[in-house]
């Protein structure tokens, strides 16, 4: 059994919630997040009604200022390891906006896990005083490198959220280059603080993408899990957990994880000028917009 709480926002579908599964029958205490109180409370009970070990359940929705001030406030000491998988799939043509004014994938994907990220580092703070060290990992991916199937990141700091120039598949793979870059700046600026930070990449998981599509696509997304370059949600649940809990990260901060282990990410990605860049736009972002302080 391990002292302190690990926290898996986004632990309500797919990876997040099986890693959250996983982690509660290795011993942990364990809080998922889902961003209604009603989906993570019955998202709670019913892992842990099949677990046989207590699960917390957290309503959180990165998109509201409230929430996040909510959570962060009620969360219990110490936090051991946060995991951020909370995730926004953009789908169509048209760019889907959020009541500020910011595209949704965006707004939820690096917005909100920076919001996030925020609030919660008084409480990383006080628990790796507790601890020792605290662990966070922001969950990344590999569409974050140029060009892998024709398709990649294009960020544009002129359209930071692509809401002029719209391309659902480009929008995703900024965000999760994006989140290598809040990583690297929040590692960067928390480190001495005890609270090391590093990027996840799960792998592809055709079996989550299954359970929030539609039949046609669950049945591509099946045939898809037999390929090898797919993951299972097992594996990817396992990778969850070993970013969140391995002893052999202990002190690792600033890193691309994925198949268990330090990976090759992008050029673009390591380039510290565009994590600090990215990390003022989201600061002054902030400012601007509604406030969650009250
Ligand atoms: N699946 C893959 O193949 C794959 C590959 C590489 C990387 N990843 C990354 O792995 C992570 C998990 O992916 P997944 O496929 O397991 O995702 P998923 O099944 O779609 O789950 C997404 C989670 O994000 C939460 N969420 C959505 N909007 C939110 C908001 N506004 N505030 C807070 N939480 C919010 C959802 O909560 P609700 O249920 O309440 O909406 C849900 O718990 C993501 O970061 C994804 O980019 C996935």
């Amino acid at each position: 059994m391990t002292t302190g709480a690990i926290v898996i926002v986004g632990g309500s579908r797919g990876i997040g919630r099986a890693a959250a599964r996983k982690l509660s029958l290795d011993g942990h205490n364990v809080i998922l997040t889902a961003t209604t109180e009603a989906a993570a409370t019955s998202v709670a009970t019913g892992i842990a009604n099949e677990t046989r070990h207590p699960m917390t359940g957290m309503q959180l929705d990165v998109l509201d200022p409230a929430s996040i001030h909510r959570f962060a406030e009620r969360l219990p000491h110490p936090v051991r390891s946060v995991i951020v998988g909370a995730v926004h799939w953009p789908e169509g043509r048209q760019p889907q906006m959020t009541d500020t004014g910011l595209e949704r994938t965006f707004a939820v994907n690096v917005f909100g896990a920076f919001r996030l990220m925020q609030a919660m580092t008084p409480h990383l703070i006080a628990s790796a005083k507790t601890l020792g060290e605290v662990r966070v990992t922001l969950v990344s991916s590999r569409l974050h490198l140029p060009g892998r199937f024709g398709m990649g990141p294009r960020f544009d700091w002129t359209d930071i959220d692509l809401s002029r120039r719209f391309r659902p598949m480009t929008a995703y793979c900024n965000s999760k280059l994006a989140m290598i870059w809040l990583a690297r700046e929040a590692e960067r600026r928390l480190r001495s603080h005890g609270v090391r930070v590093n990027a996840l990449c799960p792998g592809f998981v055709p079996m989550a993408v299954a359970e929030r599509s539609g039949l046609r696509r669950q049945v591509f997304m099946r045939l898809l899990s037999y390929m090898p370059f797919a993951t299972s949600l097992d594996q990817a649940a396992a990778a969850y957990a070993w970013a969140a809990t391995d002893p052999s990260l202990a002190g690792a901060g600033g890193q691309f994880l994925a198949d268990f282990g330090e990976s090759l990410s992008s050029e673009e990605s390591k380039d510290t000028d565009s994590a600090e860049r990215l990390w003022n736009w989201c600061r002054d972002c902030d400012e601007i917009l509604p406030s969650h302080r009250p």
